[in-house]
């Protein structure tokens, strides 16, 4: 079976021939049968060249918070677009927007990017030349962006041995191409692991400048935080002079209106958003306090970009984050996700498939596992066979979550009850259909 619908399929072969694998992302292959050409997203739904309709659980892997087209922020762009969109000065715009985010977040100051890549590794620097440290904890099963630091042990390393043994985790590179001594600074350890964090620190504290993480792993089936793990990196960066750094770019603006520094009520030095924050629009910031921020001096340190705060991103976000000021944005979400993740639990339940739905309504997690999984080892010992199965089905059938189960299922504002009552349908029906072939 394929995706693929024969204006689809005709339109891929195309892309093939000059797009290598057909995408301009790796992670949007799906191999050479169920790759999509979209044509039009709008609301909760996308549809397909052949005009297939799919509700829209990935967003575009999260960004479209209040829905596609959605049409306040595309009126905003719109506006922007006829009065110029790059000046290589500050506009009023982007003081608005630093007013706005301030204000949402409890960050002190802000800059903006354009990517999740660019602020976190711009994020990482900044601890870097504050503390002159080198070096920096990730966690495995995390994912911070595309370059050459951040690419280890990623949720792309589905291979347990690559990542070591627990007691003597190893940073696995998740690239081709990658200089084999950036190594050297990067400390990979299991997420949620007290013990191994503490010790590695009270080790190493001399050479580590940042603890970097998700707060959810949002690349990994939103495996949560156990109570009091975010508080314990927040004491051991504040007892050993650390630069702890949020990343938020799948949390900010999705998990709470502060992002996940309000939702698990910890701050960090720094804090990056990118996704929700532009409802599609490519716009990042990097966030934090005062001190840390101040340290990104004209002379003594690079951050910065040709477009960085270009009116495009600059008008999309002001306009998203205008309506989540202004309406229950994130409380409709979460009252349509709640429904979700219990239709979807209890139909598991009923059709004896041993399961935890996990995660925040906004942006949740289904792993079929006989246990909850607390890192990314444990989510490698769950039955990724049988999601997979389960979530191509759903796709033939008309919903999209992602058929790779660690990107979590993402809901955005314009998702209607009626959309909730279908997708809990379908699920039944795909459930029924897989274990029918088992
Ligand atoms: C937590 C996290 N950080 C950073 C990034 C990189 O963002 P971008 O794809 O905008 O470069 C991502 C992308 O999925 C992400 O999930």
């Amino acid at each position: 079976m394929s995706m693929q619908g024969p204006k689809t399929k005709a339109l891929y072969e195309q892309a093939k021939q000059l797009i290598p694998y057909g995408v301009n992302s790796n992670f949007r292959y799906w191999g050479d049968d169920d790759t999509l050409v979209i044509v039009k997203g709008e609301g909760a739904y996308v549809w397909d060249a052949d005009g297939k309709r799919y509700i829209d659980y990935r967003l575009g892997f999260g960004p479209v918070i209040l829905g596609h087209a959605y049409p306040p922020v595309v009126e905003r762009v719109r506006e922007a677009a006829a009065n110029g969109t790059v000046f290589a000065w500050t506009t009023p715009a982007e003081i608005e927007l630093a007013q706005r985010i301030t204000r949402m977040t409890g960050v002190e100051m802000v800059r903006l990017s354009n990517t999740g890549t660019e602020a976190t590794m711009h994020a990482l620097r900044l601890a870097r030349a504050c503390t002159g440290r080198e070096r920096f904890i990730k966690f495995e099963g995390a994912y911070h962006g595309m370059y050459d630091y951040a690419l280890y042990s990623t949720a792309s390393s589905n291979q347990l041995k690559l990542l070591g043994t627990t007691r003597h985790p190893r940073p696995a590179p998740v690239s081709a191409g990658i200089p084999r001594r950036i190594d050297e600074y990067v400390i990979s350890l299991p997420f949620n692991d007290f013990e191994r964090l503490e010790e590695t620190i009270t080790a190493h504290w001399g050479d580590i400048a940042a603890v970097l993480f998700e707060p959810i792993m949002g690349n990994a089936a939103s495996i949560m935080p156990r109570p009091g793990f975010l508080e314990k990196i927040r004491e051991l960066c504040d007892r050993y002079g650390i630069v702890m750094i949020m990343d938020e770019v799948k949390t900010g603006f999705r998990v709470a209106r502060g992002g996940a520094q309000e939702y698990f009520g910890v701050r960090a030095d720094l804090v990056t958003y990118a996704k929700a924050l532009g409802n599609g629009f490519p716009i990042a910031a990097i966030g934090g306090k005062r001190d840390v921020m101040m340290a990104a001096e004209p002379g003594f340190f690079a951050l910065g970009g040709t477009y960085t705060g270009n009116a495009i991103g600059t008008a999309a976000a002001n306009a998203t984050l205008e309506v989540m000021e202004k309406e229950p944005v994130i409380e409709t979400i979460f009252k349509r996700g709640e429904a979700l993740m219990d239709g979807i639990a209890e139909i598991l339940t009923r059709m004896d498939i041993p399961h935890v739905v996990i995660g925040p309504p906004s942006m949740f997690g289904v792993i079929i596992t006989q246990e909850e999984p607390y890192d990314f080892r444990g989510y490698l010992r769950s039955d990724t066979e049988l999601s997979e199965a389960i979530f191509m089905e759903l796709n033939y059938r008309g919903v999209q979550p992602d058929a790779d189960n660690r990107e979590p299922w993402f809901l955005c504002y314009s998702l209607s009850e009626e959309d909730v009552a279908e997708t809990l349908q379908v699920f039944e029906d795909a459930v029924l259909a897989v274990k029918k072939r088992l």
